[in-house]
């Protein structure tokens, strides 16, 4: 069943889907940079769950929406990319905002959280948006280049909008 907050974004609920299904031990951890209200991270079945946005008052309304929703297993912190990460998790999600970010910038980004933050099996998710309304339209391969990934196409949306999870081999 959709959920109701979803309705009309797919590609929201493709993730959700996609990463649920993996299995227990490769779900303790995600982190989504940019997780606006949270719509994301909340429907994830996690152990433990970090929503970072660059808007305080957007974490704000999240962290109000996670606690009519009972969930007491995701903090939201302030966090503007591409500062660092520290912690070494499963999951790392970046979705729907990455396109005001520059290709060099995000590629060497990826690069670090892939090698440096993330855990061998697990995914960075990320999209690209073929549309010259949009500021920047990423490459997957240019992102990919130099990471020793297997590439999954979660799904094509509106605008040309492309889904991949970036999988760090075992
Ligand atoms: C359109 S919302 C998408 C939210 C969520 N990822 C989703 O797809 O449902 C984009 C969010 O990214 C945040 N954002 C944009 N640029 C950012 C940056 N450089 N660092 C952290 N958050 C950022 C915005 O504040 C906003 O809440």
């Amino acid at each position: 069943m959709a959920h109701y907050s979803l309705v009309g974004r797919n590609y929201a609920e493709d993730i959700i889907a996609f990463l649920n299904s993996k299995p227990k031990e490769s779900r303790y951890e995600v982190i989504e940079i940019g997780c606006g209200l949270g719509d994301i991270i909340r429907h994830l079945d996690y152990q433990k769950k970090i929503g970072y946005d660059s808007e305080d008052n957007v974490l704000r309304a999240a962290s109000f929406l996670s606690r009519i929703s009972r969930q007491k297993n995701i903090i939201y912190k302030s966090f503007e990319f591409p500062i660092l990460l520290n912690e070494m998790v499963n999951t790392i999600i970046l979705v729907n905002w990455i396109h005001h970010i520059e290709p060099d910038v995000l590629k060497m980004k990826m690069e670090d959280y892939f090698e440096n933050h993330l855990l061998p099996g697990g995914e960075i998710i990320i999209d690209t948006v073929q549309d010259k309304a949009y500021r920047i339209n990423h490459q997957v391969s240019f992102i990919v280049q130099n990471l020793n990934c297997t590439l999954i196409k979660i799904g094509d949306y509106l605008n040309e909008r492309e889904v991949f999870a970036i999988r760090k081999k075992k």
